[in-house]
């Protein structure tokens, strides 16, 4: 064999080798805590301490939102459901986290359109339309921010 193609085949096979590797080091995803389902990276304690008290992390673990979304989750937490005040840095690190891990993602290509600007929903069931009505008529429950 020639030393230049001897030479590409160990490129390749070096390639080879080390691709998978670095795909793994890439994608390996963080530790999940087995009793809250929060994924173990930092800031996930004051998480699970503030916010896994009064319901699972069920309650938000699917959710995704942005830094000011989240913000306005922890205010309605604090006026609606009784969340305690907070610590402006245990703030800080909480929104972190949830922006992290529970961010916006890239699934979108605009902003969610929010709901009472949507039209009507055909396949909602007859009370949903009666309650999307009332929405819209400015009547009925606030929706969550
Ligand atoms: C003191 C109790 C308490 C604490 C602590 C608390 N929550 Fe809640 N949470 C509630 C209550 C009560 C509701 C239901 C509110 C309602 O439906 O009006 C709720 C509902 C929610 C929901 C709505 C789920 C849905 O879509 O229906 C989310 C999201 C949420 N909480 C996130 C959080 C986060 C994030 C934290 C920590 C910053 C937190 N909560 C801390 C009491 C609490």
């Amino acid at each position: 064999m020639k030393p230049s193609r001897t030479l590409s085949v160990l490129l390749a096979a070096a390639w080879l080798l080390a691709m998978p590797a670095l795909a793994a080091a890439q994608e390996t995803p963080p530790e999940v805590d087995e009793l809250t389902g929060l994924k173990i990276a930092p800031g996930w304690e004051l998480v699970r301490n503030n916010c896994v008290t009064c319901h699972s992390a069920r309650q938000f673990l699917q959710q995704k939102g942005t830094r000011e979304t989240w913000r306005s989750v922890i205010k309605w937490m604090q006026d609606r459901g009784g969340l305690w005040p907070l610590p402006a840095e245990t703030e800080a690190a909480i929104l972190d986290y949830l922006e992290a891990h529970h961010g916006p993602g890239r699934e979108y290509r605009r902003a969610p359109i929010p709901a009472n600007l949507m039209p009507p929903n055909p396949y909602a069931s007859a009370a949903r339309r009666e309650y999307e009505e009332k929405l819209r008529q400015g009547a009925g429950p606030k929706p969550p921010p």
